[in-house]
């Protein structure tokens, strides 16, 4: 069965298409990042209005390399949630109208549940089978850092969220704070790439909670740059340049979040008897992040590649496949649901 996935809910036009939940045939994605760089964040309606632009040529790119024409498409799956309303409203209108267009079903896909099923793609073991469930999923992205138990397709219980930032927003805060580009993530890891960590940065350890608090580390790491002349202490201050100081707090702030996300979703898994632990979202392509994951869970890690991370159409496809083999349709009347969980 081939799904059509659209996923417009921040700054990606993602579409793909997905035979059988599984295969990518295509697997389009219009980033905007170079848009939003200059403004240092994502600025929603610039978001909304290009999503408008380049929905149609995308459309053509990902139906072009699938070599799939729209007639051989069987149902249209799209972002409903979450994420920024104008964005979403964009997308959910293109699906719509190309599902009742064609006479197609439409499913309604969790962005969240989204990146879960990223981990699905490939020609590896179906994470469902090897090491099957139920699984222990950590959800880190640009606006969730989700602990969630996923007992079986489409079957959610959170586990323990950010009570602030997000780890991605954090490593977004956290390269500007360092003079890098946005988004951050990325350019962290890039500076970071083979240099020891300088300091110490705090832990948020939140007692036995499996909540998560970046905003200490984000704080200390603003200080420690301050103190280093990085960045002004008031405004207007000058600072002054020091790349090898600027690679070792940027080692040190990647440190400290990797080292929280693993110890909690490792402590998840033992305590709720996970037989593997799945990464999605944007800093799960964070190569740290990867590596300690593997190094300290006791059961199977499940990472989707580092493309597949970051949001993109063809893990909605593969979501709504699930989806769809359990009933789920949508009407005409389907909405967007900007704050829309996981469990
Ligand atoms: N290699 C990396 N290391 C760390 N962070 C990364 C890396 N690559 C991307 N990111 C971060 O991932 C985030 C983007 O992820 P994603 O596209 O999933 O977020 P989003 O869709 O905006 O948020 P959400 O999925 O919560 O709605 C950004 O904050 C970015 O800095
Ligand atoms: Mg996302």
């Amino acid at each position: 069965m081939r799904i059509l996935g659209i996923e417009t809910s921040c700054d990606e036009t993602g579409i793909g298409v997905v035979e059988d939940g599984r295969r990518v045939l295509s697997n389009v994605i219009g980033s905007q990042v170079e848009l939003h760089a200059r403004y240092g964040g994502v600025v929603p309606e610039v978001a909304s209005r290009q999503h408008i632009l380049a929905a149609v040529p995308i459309l053509g790119q990902a139906l072009e390399q699938a070599g799939t024409a729209l007639e051989q498409i069987e149902a249209v799956a799209v972002t409903m949630g979450p994420g920024l309303a104008g964005s979403l409203l964009v997308g959910l209108n293109f699906a719509k109208g190309l599902a009742f267009g064609l006479g197609l079903p439409l499913v309604g896909v969790n962005h969240l549940e989204g990146h879960i099923y990223a981990a699905w793609l490939g020609e590896g073991p179906d994470p469902a089978q090897e090491p099957g469930f139920p699984l222990l999923c950590l959800i880190t992205s640009g606006g969730h850092t989700d602990l969630v138990l996923m007992q079986g397709h489409g079957q959610y219980a959170l586990l323990g969220r950010t009570r602030d930032d997000a780890a991605g927003e954090a490593f977004d805060k956290a390269a500007r704070v360092l003079g890098l580009s946005f988004p951050g993530g990325p350019e962290i890891q890039r500076v970071a790439q083979g240099v020891q960590a300088t300091e110490k940065l705090p832990r948020a350890w939140l007692q036995d909670s499996l909540d998560f608090s970046f905003s200490g580390v984000k704080t200390a790491l603003l200080h420690r740059a301050q103190a280093r002349g990085l960045y002004p202490a008031r405004p207007g201050e000058t600072v002054t340049p020091d790349p090898a100081a600027v690679a070792g707090l940027a080692a040190s702030f990647q440190e400290s979040v990797v080292e929280v996300m693993v110890t909690k979703a490792v402590e998840a898994a033992q305590r709720h008897r996970c037989r593997g632990i799945l990464l999605g979202g944007g800093v799960a392509a964070n190569a740290l992040l990867r590596q300690q994951m593997k190094k300290h869970s006791p059961v199977p890690v499940l990472i989707p590649r580092p493309i597949l991370c970051t949001d993109n159409g063809a893990m909605i496809a593969a979501c709504a496949y699930y989806r769809f083999q359990q009933g789920e349709r949508h009407t005409i009347d389907l909405d967007i649901y900007p704050s829309l969980r996981l469990g």
